[in-house]
């Protein structure tokens, strides 16, 4: 059975959530590879409308086990409230599990996101503010506190307090701030790993065992590509080291790349970004606040509007190439239902040249005019449609369109954000 990573192909919020629940049902495992609680994971089922951030999307289903990778950065007060709330609603979460060599989120991190973040000013990346990217740095300058670090109280505080030193003369002398209390993270963190400690596993060795038996394993993506720190529109990005891309699902879990058979590209049928940086095909006008109000583009982990625009076939088609997509899922098609012209992007005017790749520097980015091809739409529902063949033409017509220039076969296209709400082309596992 196969090894399957669910990517994010533009900048996150593309269904991830949805597809993979939709898979779960045929897999084993599910694994989380990259990120932290910034990702917001949304799945409507039999069982309600949930939002995930650390917990993979696959614990819906009994038999799966759900699998949080090394290269996953936790805040342990979230994912237990997460859990908590998930058992508070029927979900058991004794499938799920925690590698010990994932880093962990610290007070002072989520400290340091929003004081990094005002003093960027004007340039704010807009963070979710959840501490990741100065959890990430942390790991990358080997600051770093790990679950497993968590489990060994004596160790833990000799780390804490020398970390913490650092961390208390950066948020004092550089920002300012208030220092934070050795005792109060040492104690409330002590207790979060004496609740966390029976879900910490060897999840490399969970997952190795698992393609041994040749069990259907999912590899979960969070992010998306554009947020990805060497392939995104940095530094309007996210720090998950791994990347966000499908190489990540190698680093961020212990498989190595030959193990992955297939990687299925989720990409939302117009695009959304929320938080700062360019995005070419950005709508400010009536067209985006209709693609907004009619899919409820907030974002599921911070409230915020999502900015909305058409489909950046630039943008997918580079993801295609550097994640190495062998399928594609269309996501959202229902909400481009009552607009009579759709549009895609098939190039960027940038100083009178024309960009068929995107382009490196963040300055030639924000003169990214987009090249757009205008389709008729179809003005019919679709949310019931259950068969490619049973689209209205023009829908027909949108998706073939969006296939051939991401340059990928379409799996799947999703017309609702319920479960039964997909037409499936290609089962995949
Ligand atoms: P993720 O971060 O990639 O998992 O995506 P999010 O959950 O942040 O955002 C996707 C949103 O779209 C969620 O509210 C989903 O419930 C919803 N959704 C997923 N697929 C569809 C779809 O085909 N149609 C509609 N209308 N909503 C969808
Ligand atoms: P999912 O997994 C959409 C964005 C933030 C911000 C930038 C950096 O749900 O698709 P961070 O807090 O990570 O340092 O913020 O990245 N961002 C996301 N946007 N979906 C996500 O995750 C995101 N995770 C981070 O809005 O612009
Ligand atoms: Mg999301």
């Amino acid at each position: 059975m196969p090894v399957v990573a669910v990517i994010g192909g533009q900048w996150g919020d593309e269904g991830k959530g949805k597809i993979v629940d939709v898979l779960a049902e045929k897999a084993q495992v599910v694994m989380r590879f990259s990120g932290g609680n910034n990702a917001g994971h949304t799945v409507v089922n039999d069982k309600g409308e949930f939002r995930l951030h650390l917990v993979p999307s696959g614990i819906f289903h009994p038999q799966t086990r759900c699998l949080i990778g090394n290269g996953v950065v936790i805040d342990p007060a979230a994912l237990l409230e997460e859990m908590d709330a998930l058992g508070s609603r029927g979900v058991a979460v004794d499938n799920l599990f925690i590698s010990p060599r994932s880093h962990v989120v610290m007070p002072y991190h989520i400290l340091l996101d929003a004081l990094e973040e005002k003093a960027r000013g004007s340039a704010a990346i807009g963070t979710t503010g959840k501490g990741i990217g100065p959890a990430f740095a942390d790991k990358v300058a080997r600051l770093g506190i790990r679950t497993t670090d968590l489990v060994d109280k004596e160790a833990f505080l000799a780390r804490l307090r020398l970390i913490l030193e650092l961390k208390n003369r950066l948020i004092v002398q550089m920002y300012g701030g208030s220092p934070l209390s050795l005792e109060e993270i040492y104690q409330s963190y002590c207790h979060y790993g004496e609740r966390l400690s029976p879900h910490i596993e060897d999840t490399d060795v969970m997952v190795q065992e698992a393609v041994a038996k040749g069990e259907a394993i999912l590899l979960e993506g969070a992010q998306g590509t554009m947020l990805d720190l060497d392939f995104g529109t940095y530094p309007y990005v996210t720090s998950s080291s791994p990347g966000c891309v499908a190489g990540g699902a190698a680093g961020g879990t212990g498989l190595g790349p030959t193990q992955i058979d297939h990687v299925v590209g989720v990409l939302k049928a117009y695009t959304t970004r929320v938080g700062g940086g360019p995005m070419p095909t950005e709508l400010e006008d009536e067209v985006g606040e209709r693609i907004r109000e009619r899919g409820k583009e907030y974002g599921a982990t911070t409230g915020r509007a999502r900015r909305c625009g058409w489909f950046d076939a630039v943008v997918a088609a580079y993801s295609a190439r550097v994640n190495g997509f062998t399928a594609t899922a269309i996501t959202r098609l229902d909400v481009l239902d009552s607009f009579p012209e759709v549009k895609i992007c098939v190039a960027y005017q940038v100083d009178g040249a024309v960009y068929r790749r995107p382009p490196n520097s963040l300055a030639l980015w924000y003169k990214a005019q987009p090249i757009c091809e205008t389709m008729s739409g179809w003005q019919t529902a679709t949310s019931h449609i259950r068969r490619l063949e049973d689209l209205p033409p023009a829908a027909l017509a949108y998706i073939k369109r969006l296939e051939a220039l991401v340059g990928c076969p379409v799996a799947m296209v999703s017309v609702g954000a319920a479960r039964e709400q997909i037409i499936v082309i290609n089962h995949l596992l």
